[in-house]
């Protein structure tokens, strides 16, 4: 009760600090997408118009040497929302000739859940400087001083969250789980109670649904004693002082946490973090699901009691950082309500631009209907547009193209 006061009033103050800031604001903000004629599509197809736009590079020059930071690894957390941030680092990176870490031969999911270090020599070699610049596959990640052996030194790690309860239900849909826990005539809550009801068949499947998200990011067997983890039921308060230590590491071993449900306000912090321009942000979403299961009030407290039963290391992890989150985003005050918003002007400006519709596509890998975008005729060999809008599968594909190629498009 206390503490949904607090949070009340700590709304409210900040209301009247906004109001405030934002006139302020309103007289002396310079907007960041050079001048306010300057629409989206103009940017990015400054150079050249789309016939003769064949070297791959949709976005005008001028800025492209700036003292934006290069080198960002994406921990690709399942189902989270990586695939659209990947995409947005992917085009961040071709349009600047960076080296990507790129599978030779298996596809960029084979990886998971390998690290990196198991799996360096069949990597296409990077181009400049002996070292990448871009992470952005399925691996697991095991921290920073392994990571800088391949990447640069100041690499900028990045992880997104979610919710562990979305992000599991998520998870149990797209990896087709629930349909088999329909076949026996079981709930999502009889797994959380008996998840060997699934296990006993396919150990794997606690990968993806126990504590995934912290599993994904580094959580392994040094934090929790061996044998613990297979029977899956740790005691949360004997184990706390472990836990807190993985907290501990994670903080000191990523340097940004996105959430996303603040999505948008965290791609703004993270462009601030790393000296990029919000055209570099733009994007239209990627793999997500098509319809979004719903359940009533009642039944999500329940699944939600037990999923934090289920997966508390998670909670205790998303809660944390999205407190930190939180704080970003009280720091930043009224500009970054400012900033958020013309991020979303100009994805819709470029979405009406490019997009004919978001349809269901049949070809995308998931248990589940997942939404691809689809470009209008008129541009269906835009660059820019076509860049921005395809799915993970076919830019893995791309950057496979481009590494192989010494890091050069065409
Ligand atoms: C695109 O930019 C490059 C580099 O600034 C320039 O040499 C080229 O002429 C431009 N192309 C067009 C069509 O403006
Ligand atoms: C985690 O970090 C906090 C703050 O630095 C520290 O007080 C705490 O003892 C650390 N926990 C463990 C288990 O090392």
């Amino acid at each position: 009760m206390i503490v949904l006061l607090t949070l009340f009033a700590l709304d409210f103050l900040r209301t009247i600090q906004q109001d405030t800031h934002s006139m302020h604001w309103h007289q002396t903000y310079n907007p960041l997408v050079t001048t306010p004629k300057d629409s989206i599509v103009d940017l990015l197809h400054r150079n050249g118009t789309e016939q003769e736009n064949t070297a791959w590079r949709c976005v005008n020059p001028d800025y492209i040497g700036d003292n934006a930071r290069t080198s960002v690894a994406l921990l690709k957390v399942h189902k989270t929302g990586s695939s659209t941030i990947g995409s947005i680092l992917y085009r961040f990176g071709i349009r600047r000739g960076l080296s990507f870490i790129m599978p030779k031969k298996v596809s960029s999911y084979e990886y998971w859940p390998k690290t990196i270090d198991k799996c360096y020599q069949e990597f296409y070699p990077p181009c400049q400087q002996g070292r990448f610049d871009i992470l952005n596959i399925h691996s697991r990640y095991n921290g920073r001083d392994i990571l800088t052996k391949y990447m640069r030194e100041d690499t900028y790690v990045i992880a997104p969250l979610r919710h562990p309860m979305d992000q599991m239900i998520s998870g149990l849909y797209f990896y087709g789980f629930v349909n088999r826990l329909k076949m026996i005539s079981k709930t999502i809550e009889d797994f959380l109670e008996h998840p060997n009801i699934l296990t006993d068949e396919d150990p794997a499947v606690m990968w993806f649904m126990w504590n995934s998200m912290s599993y994904d990011i580094g959580l392994d067997d040094f934090d929790i004693p061996k044998g613990v983890k297979k029977s899956y039921l740790i005691s949360k308060p004997k184990y706390i002082k472990e836990i807190d230590r993985f907290l501990n590491w994670t903080e000191e071993n990523i340097d940004f946490f996105l959430i996303r449900e603040k999505f948008d306000e965290s791609l703004i912090l993270l462009k601030d973090r790393l000296g990029w321009r919000m055209e570099d942000l733009v994007y239209f979403s990627l793999n997500t699901a098509a319809e979004p299961p719903k359940r009533n009030r009642r039944d999500t407290n329940r699944l939600r009691i037990k999923t934090e039963e289920f997966s508390y290391i998670d909670y205790l992890l998303y809660e944390r950082m999205k407190l930190k989150l939180d704080r970003m985003i009280e720091e930043k005050g009224a500009e970054l309500e400012v900033e958020v918003s013309k991020l979303r002007s100009l994805n819709k400006e470029f979405s009406e631009y490019c997009l004919e519709k978001v349809e269901v596509d049949p070809n995308l890998l998931g248990a589940v209907n997942v939404l691809s975008n689809k470009l209008k005729n008129e541009h269906k060999h835009d660059r820019c547009c076509f860049e921005t809008a395809i799915d993970e599968k076919p830019y893995y594909n791309f950057i496979k193209a481009y590494m192989r190629n010494s890091c050069k498009l065409s």
